[in-house]
């Protein structure tokens, strides 16, 4: 383990078909006016609306409700839930959904208290200043399975108006206070964000793994979280209401990005920076621009890291080094090993239902540059890619 770090994660987690029942005891942390924060509606048709409701009714809680939270949450959203907490002077932020509800409450709660002058947008995501206001305490109750925000800083915010999505990266102090983590409550959600969803677990650990090349504890996690997602996650395709399934996806998204397998990486990143630019311009579903641009990112970038790759295929897709034939025994080369563990992703990728072309996404020619402008280059992983390396793999992944 290189580089000196400190682990701190405030965020309290309840696991379990049962674990509704711990909002009772941790509402009465906080006071009386609790912001309900949620999408487009899904809770209110799987019931978990009406539940959460009721538990809040118990405690006496005064409701605010800011409703309508979209996948791929906007600026505009964002001021419009500034304005709502500020004037039910919340106590608490209740976030019930996935990523983009958790995500736009911290950056509703990073906001409520800012000076008038000051924009959130230009504070947070351009300028990525840290919050220096008293935050408001956030809670949330996981519903979609992937993004991590239930245990972490993340807060990806998008601008319309500039084509711009960012991701904020908030201190410990913008954490969830708790999160309540059914599998249950993920059965219903569609079998095409669920897959999007399990893809974009796999590449937050990808973005962790792929980088430096120290003996570090944290890549040994990462390939125990890689096996048990791709089980998993093959299972659930074929039966979305099987409870083990469900449950260690969930348990294995918490954990691919809640600061913990960071720890002595570098990381790399550049396909959530790709995949960002992707949904920015089409507003597409977060998971399928990761996996869209996985393969030819993966491809390209292998040389430059080639053991790790090897060890990536040997440790996480089982591929056997060697080969038999009448001949006897030979040793594959590196090389082959590697490409043999990408080959086995893009199955897995076809098996369960991945978007593997990023035309699918509506990525063509003609919104190339536009694509390309809104891609952040960085340079934690094997290769630092150039605008022109990048527009190779976005054409090789159309
Ligand atoms: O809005 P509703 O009606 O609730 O429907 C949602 C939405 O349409 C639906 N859904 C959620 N739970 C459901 C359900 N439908 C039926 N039953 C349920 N139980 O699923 C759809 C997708 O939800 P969303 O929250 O948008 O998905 P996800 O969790 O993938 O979040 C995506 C956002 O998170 C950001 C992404 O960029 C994107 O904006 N990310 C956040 C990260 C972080 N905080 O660390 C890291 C990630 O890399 C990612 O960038
Ligand atoms: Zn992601």
């Amino acid at each position: 383990m290189r580089g000196n770090f400190t682990y701190y994660n405030p965020t309290k987690l309840y696991f379990g078909a049962d674990s509704l029942k711990s909002l009772k005891d941790e509402l009465k942390n906080y006071g009386k006016n609790v912001v309900l924060i949620y999408g487009g509606g899904s809770i209110k048709k799987n019931g978990i609306y009406d539940s959460i409701i009721q538990i809040l009714k118990e405690a006496d809680k005064n409701i605010f409700e800011d409703a309508g939270v979209m996948s791929n949450p906007t600026v505009d959203k964002l001021y419009e839930g500034i304005k709502i907490a500020k004037e039910a002077n919340a106590d608490l932020l209740l976030a019930v959904g996935g990523g983009s509800v958790i995500d736009y409450a911290k950056g509703v709660s990073a906001s409520v208290n800012l000076d008038k002058d000051i924009d959130p947008w230009d504070e947070y995501y351009l300028k990525m200043n840290d919050c220096k206001v008293k935050p408001i305490p956030i809670g949330t109750v996981l519903t979609m399975v992937g993004t991590g925000s239930e245990m972490n800083g993340g807060s990806v915010i998008t601008n319309t108006k500039t084509g711009l999505k960012i991701g904020k990266v908030f201190d410990a102090n913008l954490f969830p206070k708790f999160t309540i983590l059914n599998p249950e409550f993920t059965f219903s959600v569609p079998r095409y964000q669920m897959v999007a969803g399990i893809f974009d677990i796999m590449s937050h650990i990808m973005e962790q793994y792929f980088s430096d090349e120290d003996d570090n504890t944290s890549d040994y996690i990462m390939e125990g979280l890689m096996r048990s997602l791709i089980n998993s996650s093959k299972i659930a395709v074929k039966n979305p209401l099987d409870y083990d399934a469900r449950s260690n996806i969930m348990w294995t998204a918490t954990w691919a990005l809640n600061t913990l397998v960071n720890r002595g990486k570098t990381e790399d990143w550049e396909v959530h920076m790709i995949g960002q630019a992707i949904g920015a311009v089409t507003n597409a579903t977060h998971g399928m621009t990761l996996s869209a641009v996985s393969i030819p990112y993966y491809s390209y970038v292998m040389p430059y890291g080639i053991l790790k790759f090897k060890r990536f295929a040997i440790n996480v897709w089982n591929v056997n080094p060697f080969i038999k034939n009448e001949d006897g025994v030979y040793k594959k080369t590196d090389k082959e090993i590697a490409q043999e563990g990408i080959l086995l992703m893009s199955e897995w990728m076809k098996e369960i239902g991945l978007v593997i072309h990023s035309s699918e996404l509506g990525v063509n020619l003609d919104n190339l540059d536009k694509i390309l402008d809104a891609t952040f280059l960085l340079n934690g992983g094997y290769k630092s890619l150039t605008r022109e390396e990048v527009a190779k793999i976005l054409k090789a992944s159309m």
